[in-house]
């Protein structure tokens, strides 16, 4: 069983925040969903301060072993979740982690301060890919900016943070060492790339946005050469993803000093692939002694 900043999970396999609507997913499952929950915690969609309607279609396009998505992060707002959402989240059979958002340090503190207030939250992430207002710049392409807000946050919670980090910068250990230094409990890397796809039917830009971020296999190797280049420079742990669609995925991101890996594009295909993953890393870890050696040596 393994334990992810204090946290006691059955196994290592979480979704990727915004690739499983699990309120959704009851809806269609029922409560045959709790039998079998494809994750041993549970990353909500991002929340934002105020509510989202998210972009206009075209949202998301495929591309070879991979999809292009800008979603515009429809949500709730922060009221809305903690109203509506939050108690249905509450009912899973896994603990939660609520991804967060917000342009500025204010905003921030408030949307940590009210979520951490509540018992029903295991831990939040703070999803970073995103402007300051102040400064134009994304804080999580900018190692100053990231530990700034860490310092801000870490005092309102005990709750662990998650710095959820974007891999569209040239060196994103130095981010994760900025983290850990502002105070965050782990990091989760990778985000999406950023990416572009024109529709051959019309010659212009195949989702609305113009561009998005790039999941799935495709990125899988650029993945796994951040999460070693992080897991080098930082001691906190690590929650792995991109692109992962197998337990032998899943165990090259343990093995390269990952303690909990996420599992994204994959459950677009295949809502259970969670569940698949896990069993499959299970045999993968059983079998692979230099895979389990490498975890013992975490
Ligand atoms: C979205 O466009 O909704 C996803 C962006 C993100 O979570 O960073």
């Amino acid at each position: 069983m393994p334990e992810f900043c204090g946290i006691e999970l059955d196994h290592p396999v979480v979704n990727a925040s915004g690739t499983y609507d699990a309120i959704a997913a009851r809806r269609v499952f029922g409560d045959e969903l709790f039998g079998d929950f494809p994750f041993s915690a549970f990353v909500s969609k991002t929340i934002t301060p105020e509510a989202r309607a998210g972009n206009e279609p075209r949202r998301i396009w495929e591309t070879p072993a991979g999809m292009i998505n800008s979603i515009g992060l429809p949500n709730k707002g922060l009221d809305g979740f903690l109203a509506e959402d939050l108690p249905q989240l509450a009912e899973l059979p896994v603990p939660l982690i609520v991804s967060a958002m917000a342009t500025n340090r204010e905003d921030f503190s408030r949307m940590v301060a009210g979520v951490a207030a509540r018992d029903e939250v295991a831990a939040i992430e703070l999803n970073v890919s995103c402007p300051n207002v102040h400064s134009g710049l994304i804080v999580g392409e900018q190692p100053g900016e990231t530990e700034a807000l860490l310092e801000a946050l870490r005092p309102l919670t005990g709750k662990p943070l998650i710095v959820k980090l974007t891999p569209n910068v040239a060196n994103p250990e130095a981010v994760a060492v900025a983290a850990e230094e502002g105070g965050a409990d782990a990091v989760s890397l990778i985000n999406t790339l950023k990416a572009s796809a024109l529709d051959p039917a019309t010659g212009k830009p195949a989702i609305a946005a113009g561009h998005g971020g790039l999941s799935g296999p495709a990125v899988r190797p650029i993945a796994l050469q951040q999460l070693r280049a992080v897991r080098a420079a930082v001691e906190i742990p690590l929650v792995g993803m991109g692109g992962i669609s197998s337990g032998a995925d899943a165990a090259e991101f343990i093995a390269a000093g990952a303690t909990l890996v996420a599992v994204g594009t994959e459950s677009f295909r295949d809502p259970q692939a969670g569940s698949r993953i896990a069993k499959e890393l299970e045999t993968e870890m059983s079998r692979v002694p230099a895979r389990v050696q490498a975890l013992h040596l975490e």
